[in-house]
């Protein structure tokens, strides 16, 4: 059974938005999840989060980087085109409950995996603080529905070009300076009017989580995370996906991919991440001397 892509358009310049017809994966999706696909037969399996779903309608949206050989594939493709295999939902979802204030942290491409999440959070009845970040303005997607999903929108550029001048972390840790101060001048205020924050969640490149959870770690504030190993099977079997929690080995496509901050082996995750540079390398290079080959024919 294909899968068929319904709309495609490239959001942003190397950032695709792609609606995909998956009734079943649509049906049990939940913030949090992610899909595997595959393009064809003959093609390697990718993890890419259900950014949105719509039971009604039996889609998924997909959003995607290209960064190598597989995305660069999939953004050559265009509504009508068919993907072999998108098996989903698969992950743990999200925890989502009342926290009270909830600051939701999307970098780049992460900022579609925080959008259901801030999401469901707002409809769970938090205050929900979302930070959006990204080099630069013209890289920046989803803020329409990022202000939607949330009681308030902060957006960073690393280059000044839109919003807040610098990193999200800069961001969050404000937020937990006022959050304590306000806490301290006005104690016994109702959930979320005192800037108290209760829970963080952070999704982006493993530095950015990295530096988040070290900006909130001396403030006790609970930190979630969502981990990108490499994955390949995403049902437990295969341990591509091992990452180190609290000193335990857990794979990220069934224990995961949400984590506490506070416990992840950051340094682990980037050096498997880094493991296959070299085939990935050469992988796109193959891309590029066969387009150039067929573009002499
Ligand atoms: P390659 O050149 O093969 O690899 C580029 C880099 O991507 C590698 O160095 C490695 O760090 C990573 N990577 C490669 N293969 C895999 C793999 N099988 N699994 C995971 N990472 C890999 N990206 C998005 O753009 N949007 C998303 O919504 C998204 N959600 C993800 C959810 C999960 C749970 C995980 C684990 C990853 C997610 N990613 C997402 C990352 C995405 O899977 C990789 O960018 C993609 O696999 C790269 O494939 P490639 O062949 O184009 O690049
Ligand atoms: Fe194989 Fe997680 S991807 S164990
Ligand atoms: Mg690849």
């Amino acid at each position: 059974m294909s899968f068929t892509i319904l709309k495609k358009h490239e959001l942003v310049p190397t950032i695709h938005q792609m609606e995909i017809t998956a009734p079943r994966v649509a049906k049990k999706a939940m913030p949090g999840q992610f899909v595997i696909l595959r393009i064809n037969e003959r093609g390697e399996r990718i993890p890419l989060t259900i950014a949105d779903f719509d039971v009604q309608a039996g889609t998924i949206t997909l959003i995607f980087q290209e960064i190598g050989k597989t995305t660069c594939q999939l953004a050559s493709l265009a509504a009508g085109g068919l993907i072999a295999d998108v098996t989903g939902p698969l992950g743990t979802p999200s925890t989502i409950g009342k926290f009270g204030t909830v600051v939701c942290v999307g970098g780049g491409v992460g900022i579609a995996p925080i959008f259901p999440i801030a999401r469901a959070l707002l409809e769970a009845g938090n205050r929900v603080i979302s930070i959006i970040g990204a080099r630069s303005a013209d890289i920046l997607f989803w803020e329409e529905r990022m202000d939607a999903a949330s009681s308030e929108l902060h957006i960073t550029t690393d280059d000044g070009t839109k919003g807040h001048h610098g990193f999200v972390t800069e961001v969050v840790q404000n937020l937990l300076e006022r959050g304590k101060q306000g806490a301290h001048s006005e104690p016994g205020e109702p959930d979320g009017h005192n800037g108290q924050i209760d829970r963080v969640i952070a999704i982006g490149p493993p530095v950015m989580m990295r530096a988040v959870a070290g900006v909130t770690k001396p403030f006790g504030v609970k930190t979630v995370v969502s981990l990108n190993p490499i994955m390949v099977d995403g049902t437990g079997m295969c341990g591509a996906c091992r990452v180190l929690v609290g000193g335990e080995t857990k794979f990220a496509c069934v224990d995961g991919p949400e984590f506490d901050a506070h416990e992840v082996d950051f340094t682990l995750l980037m050096s498997r991440l880094a493991m296959y540079l070299p085939e990935e390398k050469e992988a796109i290079d193959c891309k590029a001397t066969a387009e150039l080959a067929a573009g002499r024919q």
